[in-house]
């Protein structure tokens, strides 16, 4: 029996199992799934691959889980999958990460890449495969479904920028961290008169900015979609003092750019999938700041604690039902789809749909953000 344990339970359940095991290709031809998780960890990654072995198991199918994302299906020699019975996901639901790991690796950007892809699935014995990413991730599905891989996604990131779902899970917990996050440091801003400016992940998209700043009482949120004004943000804090308020706790996207001119980014270097590694604009934002008012500023910035660690319910729950689909989408042979969360239902949509464009944040939602400033 394994004893769940949040710190040991990766060594636990590569002890008990051999994750890993070079051996860990058999299953019955035909009926043998392939999973695997891509892209950055999402909290909520290990709900759904427990339900997607359990529910594919009641549909008389064996799961492989394919490790490090893409890269397991590449230059695969020896420690690139694991077969995943029910005793290998059992309570995993609870743990944050992904216990079958994960890459950048893009096998587009490898020359035979794709082939090599097609050529391991065959080895395995998997006629279907199941990806669980986001943009990156599902765009290769989508691409390798139509080169004729029977394939389904699922859609998981924190920064909540696929189309085509209302959320993603890893969303609600990175948003309940940098929220508590904020919160927090109005005590500190408070104490010392301060101005603290805090960079929240999100990419291109402002979403976790948006909503963490909300719920943690940030005075002014900054996203990408919307080039800020330096001049109304020194507004606010003047404004602020004005009414006895010596402190300002400023939300800014890792994205965000500044009206005239973008400030300097941390790193300028790209992965495989052409990201440019965003970071910076705090500690720029938070010197500007102090330049042009004179007033004590700080900058912290979240950086991965945001996804680190165990999922929500919310996103243990989403997680779950969308493994639970995706198991069923491979039965009814929905292949280049994906599972979605849209109102409270979990339905198919097509890949090519959920991947052509981002869901960015609409002017709507930042003017209602805007409510609380104080200009
Ligand atoms: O896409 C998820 C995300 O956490 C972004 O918000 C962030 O910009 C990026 O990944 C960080 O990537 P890495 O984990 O490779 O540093």
């Amino acid at each position: 029996m394994i004893v769940y344990d949040n710190r040991n339970i990766y060594k636990l359940k590569a002890n008990n199992s051999k994750i890993g095991d070079p051996m860990a290709i058999e299953g019955k031809k035909g009926k043998q799934i392939a999973i695997l998780t891509g892209g950055g960890d999402a909290p909520g990654l290990n709900a759904v691959i427990r339900a997607i072995v359990v529910k594919a198991k009641n549909l008389g199918y064996d799961t492989l889980g394919i490790l490090d994302g893409w890269k397991g299906l590449l230059d695969c020699k020896e420690h690139c999958s694991t077969n995943l019975d029910l005793d290998k996901v059992e309570d995993i639901h609870m743990l944050g990460g992904t216990i079958l790991h994960t890459s950048r690796t893009n096998p587009y950007q490898i020359k035979g890449g794709p082939e090599q892809v097609k050529a391991n699935l065959k080895k395995f014995n998997c006629d279907f495969l199941i990806a669980i990413g986001g943009e990156d991730t599902l765009g290769v599905a989508n691409k390798l479904h139509k080169e004729g891989i029977n394939v389904v996604g699922v859609p998981k990131t924190i920064d909540n920028d696929l189309s085509e779902t209302d959320y993603t899970f890893g969303f609600n917990t990175a948003i309940t961290r940098a929220a508590e996050a904020i919160e927090n440091l109005h005590t500190t801003a408070k104490s010392h008169h301060r101005i603290i400016v805090v960079e929240v992940m999100g990419r291109h998209a402002g979403w976790m900015t948006l909503e963490a700043g909300l719920a943690g009482g940030a005075s002014v949120i900054l996203v990408p979609e919307e080039p800020f004004d330096i001049e109304e943000i020194i507004t606010i804090i003047n404004n602020r003092e004005k009414k006895g308020k010596f402190y300002t706790i400023i939300a800014v996207s890792e994205g965000a750019t500044p009206k005239k001119g973008a400030m300097e980014l941390q790193k300028q270097e790209k992965d495989a999938f052409g990201h440019v590694r965003l970071g910076g604009i705090a500690q720029a934002l938070s010197e500007e700041i102090e330049r042009r008012t004179g007033k004590e500023c700080r900058y912290v910035v979240l950086g991965h604690l945001q996804r680190a660690g165990d999922p929500t319910v919310f996103d243990r729950v989403l997680g779950t039902r969308l493994g639970i689909k995706a198991a069923e989408m491979i039965d009814n042979k929905e292949f280049g789809m994906m599972a979605a969360l849209q109102g409270t239902e979990i339905v198919p949509v097509k890949l090519d749909k959920a991947v052509g464009t981002l869901k960015t944040v609409p002017k709507s939602r930042i003017d209602e953000a805007k409510t609380f400033y104080e200009v």
